[in-house]
């Protein structure tokens, strides 16, 4: 069974809600975003495994921690998710970035696949797949089926604004993927758009509305 974080920290609470406000404009949408990506994923990684190394100080040798295992990979959802790599590449900078396309059909509000573009070796990987809402979960569910036909096992999916429809969705159909989400919300709207969300954050973050 997978397990929903909320990832409520004060300094995501306090900038989420500038995000959230509709006066924030598209730069400083973007910052937060960012930063608010890069604070989620320090707990995201927080269970790590480690091994020791051998190293020396200039002071004497020592036995030391280095993260073992497997490699990283970030996939954020086109377009919204793009908005959560750099925040991610900050903390763990050799991690490889895949990309899935998808946009929500404006009738039907179905995730409709435009591109899919993942390392090589995703198979091996530590998966973090981002997108910052988590709507009706179609979009997120679709991304997951799409990371485990290529093989993926081993996926955490991170979003900023989510609400009870997309978190259950999800962990009905991806029980053995674990959540990091900073705010669920109330509910959908009949345009399957969060609410109170923060509106459309493509759309805020490349400021094409
Ligand atoms: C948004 C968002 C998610 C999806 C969430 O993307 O970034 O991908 O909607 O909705 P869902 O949970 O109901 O699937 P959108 O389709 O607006 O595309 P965009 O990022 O290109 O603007
Ligand atoms: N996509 C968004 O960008 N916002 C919502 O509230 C729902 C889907």
């Amino acid at each position: 069974m997978s397990t929903l974080h909320l990832v409520d920290h004060p300094l995501i609470q306090h900038k989420l809600s500038i995000m959230r406000n509709r006066k924030t404009g598209s730069k400083d949408f973007r910052e937060l975003l960012s930063e608010i990506a890069m604070l989620m994923g320090y707990e995201l990684t927080r269970d790590l495994p480690l091994e020791d190394i051998q190293i020396e100080t200039p002071i004497c040798k020592m036995t030391a921690k280095t993260i073992s295992g497997k490699k990283l990979a970030i996939v954020p959802i086109l377009r919204a998710g793009l908005g959560m790599v750099d925040g991610l590449q900050k903390l763990v900078p050799v991690a490889k970035v895949g990309h899935i396309g998808l946009y929500r059909d404006p009738e039907t509000h179905m995730p409709v696949e435009y591109y899919c573009k993942l390392p090589h070796d995703i198979e091996d990987r530590i998966v973090i797949l981002v997108d910052p809402m988590l709507a009706t979960g179609g979009s997120a569910c679709d991304a997951l089926a799409m990371l485990k036909s290529h093989g993926c096992q081993n996926i955490r999916f991170m979003a900023l604004v989510g609400c009870p429809e997309g978190a259950d969705r999800v962990m009905k159909e991806h029980p053995d993927v674990d959540i990091y989400i900073a705010a669920m919300d109330e509910r959908l709207n009949e345009n399957a758009y969060i609410v109170p969300g923060l509106g459309d954050a493509g759309d805020r973050i490349f400021g094409t509305k």
